[in-house]
């Protein structure tokens, strides 16, 4: 298959903090017209190599990254590069889960995808995004065409991210169309982080129901992944806390917030950021300090947060067995 690259628009160059760089490329067809993405990038700008994070936000990348700022460029500052696709025209799982795999074919070819976009890009010069370090994060029910597409095939993913995972098509389950079946496994085994919200299941008002209902999210997903799989819940916080304002205010039309002189909505993001680059850092570099920060948060965070994981027998004692996915 020709795959064509086309960047309509410029990319719009947003302010650095010096540390960091984001910009956006305004619209990148891949193959043909129907498969459009705008991206995100978020990214140190020292020179050296690191580890790369695709991420497709709520509703399926309607909600584009520059919404969870303070998150993504946590992420960034703590040496991890994030690349966020919005703007995908259909949020059906099967069909984003062909945008992805198409993507994710595209972002990893040596002379284009991510090396070209940082290559072009020279607020990073000297950056290179590791694509042997490639992992996959999602928010909300962009965990579906995930799951969707390592259904399918591992691709160049090697560990994922599932923030507050739901499965079905929205996030209150109306529309029941599911790929996890527990305890049934999924075909495939990759280190896993689920961050889960104590609020999920919590309605932010009485005549709809709560954002990620228990029974399609969060430990659905930890019950059909056979891979070393992590759970972390923040219990004080909910579904949509780690988007910014304004769209954050908007939220609590939908879901449950925290509320009360505990919430700390800077501090939950950060912690969040925390929690993710050090799954990253711990899986990839086999680095079992940053594997305790996972397996005993409470110990490391502020936030109240309770925890469990299943290895399903792969072996961290020394580190494990670094990024990796197989399928069945
Ligand atoms: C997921 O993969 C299994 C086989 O590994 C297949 O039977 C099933 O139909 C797939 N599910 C979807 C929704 O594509
Ligand atoms: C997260 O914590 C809340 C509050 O303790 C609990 O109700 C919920 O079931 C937990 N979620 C998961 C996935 O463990
Ligand atoms: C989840 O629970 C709700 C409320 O009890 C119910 O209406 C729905 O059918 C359940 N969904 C599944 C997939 O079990």
């Amino acid at each position: 298959m020709f795959l064509a690259l086309i960047i309509l628009c410029i990319s719009i160059p947003f302010s650095s903090t010096g540390k960091i760089d984001h910009w956006s490329v305004g619209s990148i067809i891949i193959t043909d017209p129907t498969t459009q993405f705008r991206l995100d990038i978020y990214s140190p700008t020292t020179p050296g190599s690191y580890p790369v994070l695709i991420f497709l936000p709520g509703l399926a990348g309607i909600v584009p990254s520059p919404f969870y700022h303070k998150l993504v460029s946590t992420i960034a500052e703590l040496n991890v590069i994030l690349i966020g696709i919005s703007k995908i025209e259909n949020i059906k799982p099967e069909k984003v889960a062909v945008h992805i795999a198409e993507f994710l074919e595209w972002v990893v070819k040596p002379d284009d995808g991510a090396t070209r976009l940082f290559a072009e890009h020279r607020e990073v010069k000297g950056v290179i995004p590791n694509m042997e370090h490639l992992g996959f994060i999602s928010h909300s029910s962009a965990a579906h065409p995930l799951g969707q597409y390592l259904n399918t095939t591992c691709g160049p993913v090697k560990l994922i991210i599932m923030m507050n995972p739901v499965d079905g098509i929205d996030p209150f389950g109306f529309v029941q169309d599911f790929i996890t079946h527990p305890p049934t496994p999924l075909p495939f085994r990759t280190p896993t982080l689920i961050i889960s919200n104590g609020l999920d299941n919590v309605p932010a008002h009485k005549e709809i129901p709560p954002c990620a209902p228990n029974n399609i999210s969060n430990d659905r997903w930890y019950r059909s992944l056979y891979g070393p799989t992590f759970l972390v819940n923040l219990t004080d916080y909910g579904h949509a806390d780690n988007l910014d304002e304004p769209i954050h205010e908007t939220s609590k039309l939908m879901c449950a917030w925290c509320k009360g002189t505990i919430c700390s909505f800077s501090q939950y993001k950060t912690e969040e950021a925390t929690l993710i680059t050090s799954f990253v850092y711990a899986i990839f570099n086999r680095d079992i300090q940053q594997l305790r920060i996972i397996e005993n948060p409470q110990a490391f965070l502020e936030s109240r947060v309770s925890n469990k994981y299943d290895l399903h027998g792969y072996d961290y004692k020394t580190g494990g067995p670094g990024g990796f996915c197989t399928h069945d």
